[in-house]
Protein backbone atom coordinates (compact mmCIF):
# COMPACT_ATOMS: atom_id res chain seq x y z
CA UNK A 1 0.00 0.00 0.00
CA UNK A 2 1.28 3.40 -0.69
CA UNK A 3 2.44 5.81 2.08
CA UNK A 4 -0.71 7.48 4.36
CA UNK A 5 0.17 11.24 5.57
CA UNK A 6 -2.87 13.06 6.33
CA UNK A 7 -3.09 14.49 3.18
CA UNK A 8 -3.06 11.30 1.09
CA UNK A 9 -6.51 10.87 0.24
CA UNK A 10 -6.06 14.21 -1.99
CA UNK A 11 -5.30 12.63 -4.50
CA UNK A 12 -7.94 9.89 -4.52
CA UNK A 13 -11.76 9.87 -5.88
CA UNK A 14 -13.87 11.31 -3.34
CA UNK A 15 -17.50 11.47 -2.94
CA UNK A 16 -20.28 14.07 -0.62
CA UNK A 17 -17.68 16.87 -0.19
CA UNK A 18 -18.67 19.83 -1.38
CA UNK A 19 -16.93 22.45 -3.25
CA UNK A 20 -16.63 25.50 -1.76
CA UNK A 21 -16.43 28.72 -4.21
CA UNK A 22 -13.24 29.69 -2.82
CA UNK A 23 -9.82 27.94 -2.56
CA UNK A 24 -7.97 30.63 -1.08
CA UNK A 25 -10.92 31.22 2.04
CA UNK A 26 -10.86 27.81 2.15
CA UNK A 27 -7.56 27.05 2.57
CA UNK A 28 -7.16 30.26 5.40
CA UNK A 29 -9.81 28.53 6.89
CA UNK A 30 -7.38 24.89 6.86
CA UNK A 31 -4.68 26.91 7.95
CA UNK A 32 -6.30 28.31 10.94
CA UNK A 33 -8.20 25.15 12.50
CA UNK A 34 -4.76 23.60 12.15
CA UNK A 35 -3.31 25.60 14.56
CA UNK A 36 -6.08 25.06 17.25
CA UNK A 37 -5.82 22.88 20.08
CA UNK A 38 -6.81 19.57 19.75
CA UNK A 39 -10.57 18.43 20.63
CA UNK A 40 -8.99 15.21 22.73
CA UNK A 41 -5.80 13.72 23.72
CA UNK A 42 -4.20 10.88 22.07
CA UNK A 43 -3.95 8.73 24.95
CA UNK A 44 -7.89 9.27 25.55
CA UNK A 45 -8.29 7.96 22.04
CA UNK A 46 -6.23 5.15 22.70
CA UNK A 47 -7.92 4.16 26.47
CA UNK A 48 -11.47 4.05 23.90
CA UNK A 49 -9.21 1.54 21.97
CA UNK A 50 -8.74 -0.27 24.84
CA UNK A 51 -12.31 -0.16 26.25
CA UNK A 52 -13.57 -1.50 22.55
CA UNK A 53 -11.22 -4.06 22.57
CA UNK A 54 -12.90 -5.30 25.96
CA UNK A 55 -16.12 -5.18 23.62
CA UNK A 56 -14.80 -7.22 20.91
CA UNK A 57 -13.62 -10.01 23.29
CA UNK A 58 -17.33 -9.63 24.81
CA UNK A 59 -16.40 -8.43 28.30
CA UNK A 60 -18.52 -5.21 27.69
CA UNK A 61 -21.29 -3.51 26.05
CA UNK A 62 -21.02 -0.26 23.44
CA UNK A 63 -23.64 2.41 23.56
CA UNK A 64 -23.03 4.85 20.90
CA UNK A 65 -25.77 7.65 20.72
CA UNK A 66 -26.76 11.06 20.02
CA UNK A 67 -28.14 13.63 17.73
CA UNK A 68 -28.51 12.82 13.74
CA UNK A 69 -26.81 16.15 13.20
CA UNK A 70 -25.77 19.03 15.98
CA UNK A 71 -26.89 22.79 14.91
CA UNK A 72 -25.96 25.92 15.44
CA UNK A 73 -29.18 27.38 16.33
CA UNK A 74 -30.29 24.39 18.43
CA UNK A 75 -27.26 24.76 20.30
CA UNK A 76 -27.62 24.76 24.27
CA UNK A 77 -26.72 23.95 27.77
CA UNK A 78 -29.66 22.19 28.65
CA UNK A 79 -29.78 19.89 25.61
CA UNK A 80 -26.53 19.26 26.01
CA UNK A 81 -27.62 17.83 29.91
CA UNK A 82 -30.43 16.17 29.06
CA UNK A 83 -28.92 14.00 25.93
CA UNK A 84 -25.89 13.54 29.11
CA UNK A 85 -28.33 12.05 31.36
CA UNK A 86 -30.69 9.95 28.65
CA UNK A 87 -27.19 8.53 27.75
CA UNK A 88 -26.36 7.70 31.70
CA UNK A 89 -29.91 6.77 32.07
CA UNK A 90 -29.61 4.18 29.45
CA UNK A 91 -26.26 3.24 30.46
CA UNK A 92 -27.24 2.64 33.92
CA UNK A 93 -30.22 0.35 32.53
CA UNK A 94 -27.56 -1.42 30.49
CA UNK A 95 -25.27 -2.29 33.30
CA UNK A 96 -27.18 -3.20 35.82
CA UNK A 97 -29.83 -5.50 33.44
CA UNK A 98 -26.92 -7.07 31.25
CA UNK A 99 -24.25 -6.85 34.26
CA UNK A 100 -21.53 -5.91 31.66
CA UNK A 101 -19.45 -2.02 31.68
CA UNK A 102 -21.30 0.05 29.57
CA UNK A 103 -18.35 1.66 27.25
CA UNK A 104 -20.47 5.40 26.44
CA UNK A 105 -20.16 6.70 23.05
CA UNK A 106 -21.68 10.36 21.86
CA UNK A 107 -22.49 11.27 18.55
CA UNK A 108 -21.83 14.64 19.62
CA UNK A 109 -18.66 17.63 20.08
CA UNK A 110 -18.27 17.15 16.21
CA UNK A 111 -21.27 15.91 14.72
CA UNK A 112 -22.00 18.72 11.87
CA UNK A 113 -21.50 16.89 8.37
CA UNK A 114 -24.22 14.83 6.79
CA UNK A 115 -23.88 12.67 3.48
CA UNK A 116 -26.72 13.36 1.05
CA UNK A 117 -28.71 10.59 -1.14
CA UNK A 118 -30.00 13.70 -3.73
CA UNK A 119 -27.28 16.72 -4.46
CA UNK A 120 -30.33 18.78 -5.04
CA UNK A 121 -33.43 19.40 -3.17
CA UNK A 122 -36.87 20.38 -4.15
CA UNK A 123 -39.52 22.34 -3.23
CA UNK A 124 -43.10 23.43 -5.18
CA UNK A 125 -40.35 23.27 -8.33
CA UNK A 126 -37.34 25.15 -7.27
CA UNK A 127 -34.56 23.04 -6.79
CA UNK A 128 -31.27 23.70 -4.71
CA UNK A 129 -28.48 22.17 -3.46
CA UNK A 130 -28.59 20.08 -0.58
CA UNK A 131 -28.23 20.99 3.11
CA UNK A 132 -24.98 19.22 4.19
CA UNK A 133 -24.93 19.99 8.09
CA UNK A 134 -24.19 23.22 9.76
CA UNK A 135 -20.60 22.60 9.30
CA UNK A 136 -20.99 23.03 5.25
CA UNK A 137 -24.24 25.36 4.63
CA UNK A 138 -27.29 26.44 6.16
CA UNK A 139 -30.47 24.73 6.31
CA UNK A 140 -32.99 27.76 4.80
CA UNK A 141 -34.12 26.77 1.60
CA UNK A 142 -32.34 29.95 -0.12
CA UNK A 143 -29.52 30.41 -2.59
CA UNK A 144 -26.93 31.96 -0.64
CA UNK A 145 -27.88 29.43 2.33
CA UNK A 146 -26.91 26.36 0.11
CA UNK A 147 -23.46 27.98 -0.71
CA UNK A 148 -20.83 26.18 1.00
CA UNK A 149 -19.04 28.28 3.43
CA UNK A 150 -15.27 27.58 5.04
CA UNK A 151 -16.10 30.09 8.10
CA UNK A 152 -18.40 27.33 9.24
CA UNK A 153 -15.65 24.86 10.19
CA UNK A 154 -14.52 27.32 12.52
CA UNK A 155 -17.99 28.11 14.50
CA UNK A 156 -18.36 23.91 14.40
CA UNK A 157 -14.58 23.54 16.57
CA UNK A 158 -16.07 26.67 18.87
CA UNK A 159 -19.17 24.75 19.13
CA UNK A 160 -17.37 21.53 19.90
CA UNK A 161 -14.94 22.57 22.09
CA UNK A 162 -17.85 24.35 24.31
CA UNK A 163 -19.89 21.10 24.40
CA UNK A 164 -16.34 18.82 25.04
CA UNK A 165 -15.86 20.83 27.80
CA UNK A 166 -19.90 20.30 29.23
CA UNK A 167 -19.06 17.18 28.77
CA UNK A 168 -16.06 16.61 30.77
CA UNK A 169 -17.62 18.64 33.59
CA UNK A 170 -20.70 16.52 33.60
CA UNK A 171 -18.66 13.52 33.61
CA UNK A 172 -16.27 14.46 36.45
CA UNK A 173 -17.88 17.71 38.58
CA UNK A 174 -20.81 15.62 39.86
CA UNK A 175 -23.56 14.89 37.88
CA UNK A 176 -22.17 11.31 36.69
CA UNK A 177 -22.22 10.67 40.45
CA UNK A 178 -24.30 7.01 40.65
CA UNK A 179 -25.62 8.76 44.02
CA UNK A 180 -27.19 11.31 41.38
CA UNK A 181 -28.88 8.21 39.72
CA UNK A 182 -32.54 9.20 40.72
CA UNK A 183 -31.86 12.54 38.90
CA UNK A 184 -31.10 11.30 35.76
CA UNK A 185 -34.57 10.76 35.25
CA UNK A 186 -36.01 13.38 33.23
CA UNK A 187 -39.17 14.86 34.02
CA UNK A 188 -41.29 13.44 31.01
CA UNK A 189 -40.42 10.30 31.91
CA UNK A 190 -40.92 10.45 35.77
CA UNK A 191 -44.25 10.42 35.36
CA UNK A 192 -44.52 7.34 32.55
CA UNK A 193 -44.32 3.58 33.80
CA UNK A 194 -40.77 3.46 32.14
CA UNK A 195 -40.21 6.05 34.72
CA UNK A 196 -41.46 3.92 37.27
CA UNK A 197 -38.94 0.88 36.25
CA UNK A 198 -35.99 2.94 35.77
CA UNK A 199 -36.83 3.78 39.60
CA UNK A 200 -36.77 0.45 40.57
CA UNK A 201 -33.36 0.22 39.56
CA UNK A 202 -32.62 3.33 41.48
CA UNK A 203 -33.68 2.04 44.38
CA UNK A 204 -31.71 -0.90 43.91
CA UNK A 205 -28.30 0.67 43.54
CA UNK A 206 -29.25 3.18 46.04
CA UNK A 207 -29.11 -0.14 48.72
CA UNK A 208 -25.93 -1.18 46.62
CA UNK A 209 -24.36 2.10 46.73
CA UNK A 210 -25.38 1.96 51.13
CA UNK A 211 -24.36 -1.46 51.29
CA UNK A 212 -21.12 -0.78 49.64
CA UNK A 213 -20.54 2.60 51.83
CA UNK A 214 -20.97 0.18 54.95
CA UNK A 215 -18.12 -1.58 54.00
CA UNK A 216 -16.43 0.98 53.21
CA UNK A 217 -16.37 1.64 49.71
CA UNK A 218 -17.67 5.18 48.55
CA UNK A 219 -17.27 8.33 46.22
CA UNK A 220 -14.54 9.20 47.99
CA UNK A 221 -11.98 6.09 47.47
CA UNK A 222 -13.89 4.34 44.86
CA UNK A 223 -13.91 7.50 42.01
CA UNK A 224 -15.73 4.75 39.47
CA UNK A 225 -18.72 5.63 41.38
CA UNK A 226 -18.75 9.37 41.07
CA UNK A 227 -17.15 9.86 37.73
CA UNK A 228 -17.65 8.52 34.38
CA UNK A 229 -16.14 8.86 30.75
CA UNK A 230 -18.30 9.95 27.80
CA UNK A 231 -16.05 9.39 24.14
CA UNK A 232 -17.38 11.45 21.27
CA UNK A 233 -17.67 10.44 17.72
CA UNK A 234 -18.85 11.82 14.64
CA UNK A 235 -18.58 10.74 10.68
CA UNK A 236 -15.80 11.55 9.71
CA UNK A 237 -16.92 13.09 6.02
CA UNK A 238 -15.47 16.69 5.86
CA UNK A 239 -12.10 15.61 5.27
CA UNK A 240 -10.62 19.65 5.03
CA UNK A 241 -11.80 19.73 8.76
CA UNK A 242 -10.60 16.19 9.79
CA UNK A 243 -7.08 16.59 7.79
CA UNK A 244 -7.02 20.07 9.64
CA UNK A 245 -7.11 18.46 13.47
CA UNK A 246 -5.04 15.64 12.62
CA UNK A 247 -1.61 15.63 15.22
CA UNK A 248 0.98 13.56 15.36
CA UNK A 249 1.28 12.09 18.89
CA UNK A 250 4.68 13.36 20.95
CA UNK A 251 4.79 9.94 23.20
CA UNK A 252 4.31 8.10 19.90
CA UNK A 253 4.93 9.81 16.63
CA UNK A 254 1.59 8.32 15.32
CA UNK A 255 -1.32 10.30 13.86
CA UNK A 256 -4.50 10.80 15.73
CA UNK A 257 -7.46 12.55 14.25
CA UNK A 258 -8.02 14.92 17.51
CA UNK A 259 -11.62 15.96 16.52
CA UNK A 260 -13.23 13.14 18.47
CA UNK A 261 -12.43 9.78 19.83
CA UNK A 262 -13.87 7.93 17.58
CA UNK A 263 -14.61 8.55 13.73
CA UNK A 264 -16.94 6.84 11.65
CA UNK A 265 -16.86 6.28 7.85
CA UNK A 266 -20.67 6.34 6.33
CA UNK A 267 -22.92 3.81 3.93
CA UNK A 268 -21.70 6.00 1.32
CA UNK A 269 -18.17 7.13 1.48
CA UNK A 270 -17.15 3.15 2.35
CA UNK A 271 -15.70 2.50 -1.38
CA UNK A 272 -12.21 1.16 -0.59
CA UNK A 273 -9.99 2.76 -3.03
CA UNK A 274 -11.48 5.81 -2.00
CA UNK A 275 -10.51 9.12 0.24
CA UNK A 276 -12.42 8.68 3.22
CA UNK A 277 -11.04 4.81 3.53
CA UNK A 278 -7.64 6.01 2.66
CA UNK A 279 -7.83 9.20 5.11
CA UNK A 280 -9.09 7.32 8.12
CA UNK A 281 -6.47 3.96 7.79
CA UNK A 282 -3.93 6.09 8.74
CA UNK A 283 -5.23 7.64 12.08
CA UNK A 284 -5.18 5.41 14.85
CA UNK A 285 -8.55 6.59 16.76
CA UNK A 286 -11.19 3.70 16.95
CA UNK A 287 -12.76 3.05 13.94
CA UNK A 288 -16.71 3.01 12.88
CA UNK A 289 -17.64 1.54 9.51
CA UNK A 290 -21.04 1.31 8.64
CA UNK A 291 -22.52 -1.20 6.88
CA UNK A 292 -25.84 -1.47 4.83
CA UNK A 293 -27.41 -3.72 2.64
CA UNK A 294 -25.30 -3.42 -0.35
CA UNK A 295 -22.38 -4.49 1.62
CA UNK A 296 -20.41 -7.09 0.03
CA UNK A 297 -18.45 -9.84 2.53
CA UNK A 298 -15.76 -10.12 0.21
CA UNK A 299 -15.51 -6.11 -0.48
CA UNK A 300 -15.73 -6.25 3.64
CA UNK A 301 -13.22 -8.32 4.07
CA UNK A 302 -10.89 -5.61 1.97
CA UNK A 303 -11.97 -2.88 4.23
CA UNK A 304 -10.85 -4.60 7.21
CA UNK A 305 -8.02 -5.20 6.03
CA UNK A 306 -6.82 -1.77 4.88
CA UNK A 307 -7.99 -0.40 7.89
CA UNK A 308 -7.27 -2.94 10.85
CA UNK A 309 -3.97 -4.95 9.37
CA UNK A 310 -2.59 -5.74 12.66
CA UNK A 311 -5.87 -7.16 13.28
CA UNK A 312 -5.88 -5.27 16.54
CA UNK A 313 -9.29 -5.79 18.66
CA UNK A 314 -10.70 -2.04 19.77
CA UNK A 315 -9.49 -1.04 16.80
CA UNK A 316 -12.97 -1.32 14.23
CA UNK A 317 -16.91 -1.29 15.28
CA UNK A 318 -18.83 -2.80 12.23
CA UNK A 319 -22.06 -0.38 12.57
CA UNK A 320 -24.66 -2.57 10.91
CA UNK A 321 -28.04 -0.72 9.66
CA UNK A 322 -29.72 -2.80 7.50
CA UNK A 323 -33.05 -2.03 8.33
CA UNK A 324 -35.72 -4.27 9.90
CA UNK A 325 -36.65 -6.13 6.98
CA UNK A 326 -32.64 -6.79 5.45
CA UNK A 327 -31.11 -7.88 8.18
CA UNK A 328 -32.29 -11.51 8.61
CA UNK A 329 -31.08 -11.56 4.41
CA UNK A 330 -27.80 -9.64 4.64
CA UNK A 331 -25.88 -10.00 8.29
CA UNK A 332 -24.92 -13.71 8.29
CA UNK A 333 -23.36 -13.30 5.39
CA UNK A 334 -20.86 -10.57 6.93
CA UNK A 335 -20.78 -12.30 10.16
CA UNK A 336 -19.37 -15.96 8.42
CA UNK A 337 -17.24 -13.54 6.48
CA UNK A 338 -15.63 -11.90 9.06
CA UNK A 339 -15.47 -15.03 11.92
CA UNK A 340 -14.08 -17.47 8.45
CA UNK A 341 -10.92 -15.07 8.42
CA UNK A 342 -10.95 -14.67 12.19
CA UNK A 343 -11.12 -11.17 12.30
CA UNK A 344 -11.73 -9.00 15.51
CA UNK A 345 -14.08 -6.93 15.33
CA UNK A 346 -16.89 -5.23 17.39
CA UNK A 347 -20.02 -6.03 16.03
CA UNK A 348 -22.94 -2.68 16.93
CA UNK A 349 -26.65 -2.12 15.21
CA UNK A 350 -27.75 0.77 14.35
CA UNK A 351 -31.46 0.02 13.88
CA UNK A 352 -31.99 3.71 12.66
CA UNK A 353 -30.50 4.10 9.52
CA UNK A 354 -32.12 1.73 7.44
CA UNK A 355 -35.47 2.11 8.50
CA UNK A 356 -36.15 5.43 7.32
CA UNK A 357 -39.86 6.22 6.04
CA UNK A 358 -41.73 8.84 4.85
CA UNK A 359 -45.23 9.52 6.74
CA UNK A 360 -48.23 10.52 4.59
CA UNK A 361 -48.00 14.10 5.77
CA UNK A 362 -44.47 14.54 4.72
CA UNK A 363 -42.26 14.22 7.56
CA UNK A 364 -39.49 11.98 7.93
CA UNK A 365 -40.06 9.43 11.17
CA UNK A 366 -38.86 5.63 11.65
CA UNK A 367 -41.05 3.83 13.75
CA UNK A 368 -40.24 2.24 17.00
CA UNK A 369 -41.44 -1.40 16.15
CA UNK A 370 -39.19 -1.49 13.08
CA UNK A 371 -36.46 -0.65 15.47
CA UNK A 372 -36.95 -2.95 18.02
CA UNK A 373 -37.44 -5.47 15.57
CA UNK A 374 -33.82 -4.74 13.53
CA UNK A 375 -32.42 -4.76 17.04
CA UNK A 376 -34.10 -8.32 18.11
CA UNK A 377 -33.24 -9.93 15.24
CA UNK A 378 -29.41 -8.37 15.26
CA UNK A 379 -28.82 -10.47 18.60
CA UNK A 380 -30.74 -13.24 17.57
CA UNK A 381 -28.12 -13.90 14.71
CA UNK A 382 -25.82 -13.31 16.69
CA UNK A 383 -26.62 -16.02 18.91
CA UNK A 384 -27.27 -18.34 16.24
CA UNK A 385 -23.66 -17.75 14.92
CA UNK A 386 -22.18 -17.58 18.00
CA UNK A 387 -20.60 -14.09 18.06
CA UNK A 388 -20.67 -11.30 20.32
CA UNK A 389 -23.66 -8.79 19.23
CA UNK A 390 -21.54 -6.13 21.30
CA UNK A 391 -23.10 -2.80 20.60
CA UNK A 392 -25.88 -0.39 19.41
CA UNK A 393 -25.54 2.83 17.36
CA UNK A 394 -29.20 5.15 18.30
CA UNK A 395 -30.04 8.60 16.93
CA UNK A 396 -31.18 9.75 19.86
CA UNK A 397 -32.01 13.26 22.07
CA UNK A 398 -32.87 13.77 26.02
CA UNK A 399 -35.29 15.92 24.82
CA UNK A 400 -39.09 14.82 24.66
CA UNK A 401 -39.44 15.21 20.59
CA UNK A 402 -42.08 14.18 18.73
CA UNK A 403 -39.61 12.38 15.46
CA UNK A 404 -40.01 9.13 15.80
CA UNK A 405 -43.56 6.86 15.79
CA UNK A 406 -44.14 4.39 18.61
CA UNK A 407 -43.46 3.72 21.75
CA UNK A 408 -44.58 3.85 25.28
CA UNK A 409 -45.96 7.41 25.02
CA UNK A 410 -47.52 6.05 21.31
CA UNK A 411 -46.78 9.03 19.14
CA UNK A 412 -48.68 8.72 15.87
CA UNK A 413 -48.06 10.08 12.51
CA UNK A 414 -50.55 12.49 13.38
CA UNK A 415 -48.53 13.83 16.23
CA UNK A 416 -45.16 14.08 14.35
CA UNK A 417 -45.75 18.10 13.72
CA UNK A 418 -45.88 19.08 17.46
CA UNK A 419 -42.24 18.50 18.47
CA UNK A 420 -40.16 18.18 15.30
CA UNK A 421 -37.30 19.85 16.09
CA UNK A 422 -34.38 17.71 13.92
CA UNK A 423 -32.24 18.82 11.60
CA UNK A 424 -31.73 15.70 9.66
CA UNK A 425 -32.86 12.57 10.53
CA UNK A 426 -35.65 11.20 12.97
CA UNK A 427 -34.69 10.61 16.37
CA UNK A 428 -35.57 8.88 19.42
CA UNK A 429 -36.94 10.67 22.61
CA UNK A 430 -35.26 9.55 25.94
CA UNK A 431 -38.32 7.34 26.83
CA UNK A 432 -38.14 5.70 23.36
CA UNK A 433 -33.93 5.08 23.76
CA UNK A 434 -34.85 3.89 27.35
CA UNK A 435 -37.49 2.18 26.28
CA UNK A 436 -34.78 0.00 23.81
CA UNK A 437 -32.10 0.05 26.63
CA UNK A 438 -34.64 -2.49 28.94
CA UNK A 439 -35.17 -4.57 25.91
CA UNK A 440 -31.15 -4.95 25.13
CA UNK A 441 -30.36 -5.15 28.25
CA UNK A 442 -32.28 -8.60 28.40
CA UNK A 443 -30.70 -9.81 25.31
CA UNK A 444 -27.07 -8.99 27.04
CA UNK A 445 -28.80 -10.87 30.33
CA UNK A 446 -29.78 -13.71 28.05
CA UNK A 447 -26.80 -13.98 25.95
CA UNK A 448 -24.61 -14.44 29.24
C1 LIG B 1 -25.65 8.74 10.08
O1 LIG B 1 -25.21 7.97 10.93
O2 LIG B 1 -26.15 9.85 10.37
C2 LIG B 1 -25.65 8.31 8.66
C3 LIG B 1 -25.79 9.16 7.66
O3 LIG B 1 -25.56 6.99 8.55
P1 LIG B 1 -25.32 6.03 7.28
O4 LIG B 1 -23.98 6.40 6.71
O5 LIG B 1 -25.33 4.67 7.90
O6 LIG B 1 -26.45 6.26 6.33
CO1 LIG C 1 -28.79 10.08 10.47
Amino acid sequence: MSEWSPSSWRSKPVKQLPSYPDQAALEAVEKELAAQPPLVFAGEARALRDDLAKVARGEAFLLQGGDCAESFDEFQTSHIRDTFKALMQMAVVLTFGGQKPVVKVGRIAGQFAKPRSADMEEVDGVSLPSYRGDIINAINFDEKSRVPDPERMLKAYHQSTSTQNLLRAFANGGLADLNQVHKWNLDFIAKSPLGERYENISNSIEEALAFMAACGINTQNAPQLRETTLYTSHEALLLPYEQALTRKDSLTGRWYDCSAHMLWIGDRTRQPDHAHIEFLRGVENAIGLKAGPTTDPDELLRIIDTINPENEAGRLNLIIRMGADNVADHLPKLVRAVEREGKQVVWSCDPMHGNTVKAPNGYKTRRVDDILREVQQFFQIHKSEGTYGGGVHFEMTGRNVTECVGGAFQITEHDLAARYHTYCDPRLNADQALELAFLIADHIKAAR
